[in-house]
């Protein structure tokens, strides 16, 4: 592990609380008996994290209906785009049968309302904060200026917010995280997003990005859908309407009164960011919600559907299976990655999921009995975790869907001759200022460091290389991955990625063009615990 200079030790003084935070647990213990990394993984462990046990008595599975987040209408146009207004607000919702869960919400709801927009017309989003702690929000695989992308310092500051604190440094002795960052645009209770969406149709999702309190905030409620379309892909007559569902997959844990469980060391989320001891490989919880369901069902017809599958968790990494009554497993034919769609249709019959990971997904219920069940199941997980869902097959129908065997023909097709340079990154737990950390390249998170600049423009072979499981995610741009651990890519590795699993002791080589927008802009692990904890690095591109 690379040790720091002195120069940035010094200047790094007070710049987050977090640098004391100690990683402990299993990784702490690594560290203190010398066991190598490698040692400690040749286990490979499926899990990344440990896991909250809810207070509250849970639900049977496949009881709950699977509900669908409503589409946000736009409040107006102008200049040639729609605009939206949400505001962020906490609110209470029953999610787990007959008990009222407080949450952070966008609009009320969990997840936020979902934005359907057309590839090329900008949508602004004006976002109010009236949680009680200041709020950014990132469209995750949006092709974004920087100043709307959701820098972590780019705050928009509730009513009443002491800033005084954040800027006098005297926060930092109290653990408050100073945000001592010149560069931040900071704006008091709102904030207008501009969104060109210039880009491939796909899934995206828009979720806080606050420096050093993300994974909280997440986890409270503060996530939501966006899909992008165009007219090519409405014409390819794949499933739509009720045939087409957004799948959010994410897990929480509950405590004995309802509210939802996380091991934050400062509950209020204002002052000092982290989590408790044996959280700080990443938090994961014992109910499994879709749209914010628990185990959900839903009623289907035997026909063809499109699943648009989102993995919102803050840690647990899913191996997805879709198995009927009678124990048959159905293929999930792959139609697109996280930026949209793939050149032709791959067929799993196993999906893993990390997070932030998307997958576009059309299944066939086609054959499968009425009224029995097909279930979504985890590989990964275990007892209640075992399951995500169910479809209950309600009636026979009609299907006049197709997949294509061409989906699209404008993928990137990079060739590692076109790169310019290649850089390495190693993602690892370390020594940081007075305790452990998530590094990357052996450094803790900086607003003020250049990690990577780059120019406009400008194609890049990234090799990056893991310890334990880290879903790695960049900003802005869309990447292809060329190998794994010297081998070809995995199957699901197929298309435009913004997201991609590192399983642990891997190396996995990606290439890319930094195109789009010239400004400051990041790469982090999307482990979301891991992501407040430093594993995060700038991408300026010039
Ligand atoms: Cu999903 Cu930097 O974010
Ligand atoms: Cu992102
Ligand atoms: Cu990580």
């Amino acid at each position: 592990m690379r040790e720091h200079d002195e120069g940035r030790s010094g200047r790094a003084h007070g710049l987050t609380r977090r640098r004391m935070l100690g990683i402990g647990g299993a990784l702490g213990l690594m560290a203190a008996t010398g066991l190598s990394a490698s040692a400690a993984l040749a286990r490979r462990p499926s899990i990344t994290g440990a896991e909250l046990r809810s207070a509250v008595p849970l639900p049977p599975p496949f009881q709950v209906p699977l509900p669908v987040p409503a589409v946000l209408k736009p409040v107006g146009t102008s200049g040639g785009g729609d605009r939206y207004e949400i505001t962020q607000r906490e609110a209470s919702a029953e999610i787990l049968p007959g008990v009222r869960t407080p949450l952070w919400t966008y609009e009320g709801t969990f997840p936020g309302p979902t934005i359907e927009s057309r590839r090329g017309r900008p949508i602004t989003v004006t976002h109010r904060n009236e949680l009680p702690v200041p709020t950014v929000v990132h469209l995750h695989g949006g092709r974004t200026p920087a100043t709307s992308d959701g820098y972590p310092t780019d705050l928009v500051l509730p009513e009443g917010w002491h800033d005084a604190a954040m800027h006098t440094g005297h926060g930092s002795a109290h653990g408050m995280p100073a945000m001592r960052d010149p560069r931040a645009v900071v704006t008091k209770l709102t904030r207008d997003y501009t969104f060109p969406l210039d880009q491939r149709p796909t899934l995206l999702w828009y979720h806080d990005h606050r420096m050093d309190f993300t994974a909280p905030a997440i986890w409270r409620g503060l996530a939501g859908l966006h899909i992008v379309r165009d007219d090519a892909e409405d014409d390819l007559g794949l499933p739509a309407g009720p045939r087409e569902l957004p799948l959010m997959i994410a897990d929480r844990a509950f405590t004995a009164d309802g509210s939802l469980a996380y091991p934050a060391l400062d509950p209020t989320l204002r002052v000092r960011p982290g989590v408790h001891e044996p959280y700080l490989a990443g938090v994961l919880g014992d109910v499994i919600l879709v749209n914010g369901a628990p185990w959900p069902v839903h009623e289907a017809d035997a026909a063809r559907y499109r699943l648009r599958v989102l993995n919102a968790s803050n840690a647990r990494h899913y191996e997805l299976e879709a198995v009927t009554d009678d124990g048959r497993r159905l293929d999930l034919v792959q139609i697109g990655a996280d930026q949209g769609l793939l050149a032709a249709p791959v067929t799993h019959r196993l999906l893993p999921i990390a997070p932030a990971e998307r997958y576009d997904l059309i299944i066939d219920f086609k054959g499968v009995p009425v009224g029995s069940r097909v279930r979504l199941l985890n590989r990964l997980g275990s007892g209640r975790t075992r399951e995500v869902m169910a479809f209950r097959i309600a009636r026979k129908a009609s299907d006049d869907s197709r997949i294509p065997r061409t989906l699209s023909t404008d993928l990137p097709t990079w060739r590692r001759s076109d790169a310019v340079r290649v850089r390495d990154f190693s993602f690892r737990a370390g020594q940081m200022h007075g305790g452990h950390g998530w590094l990357i390249g052996g450094q803790p998170f900086d607003p003020a460091r250049a990690d990577v600049t780059t120019h406009l423009g400008d194609v890049e072979i990234w090799r990056l290389v893991a310890d334990v499981h880290h879903p790695i995610h960049l900003h802005l741009v869309g990447f292809r991955v060329l190998s794994r651990s010297g081998g070809p890519p995995l199957p699901y590795d197929a298309g435009l990625k913004d997201t991609v699993s590192l399983r642990p002791a891997e190396s996995v080589e990606i290439i890319t063009c930094f195109d789009g927008y010239r400004g400051r802009y990041l790469f982090h692990c999307h482990n979301a615990e891991h992501e407040d904890m430093a594993m995060m690095a700038n991408l300026e591109i010039v």
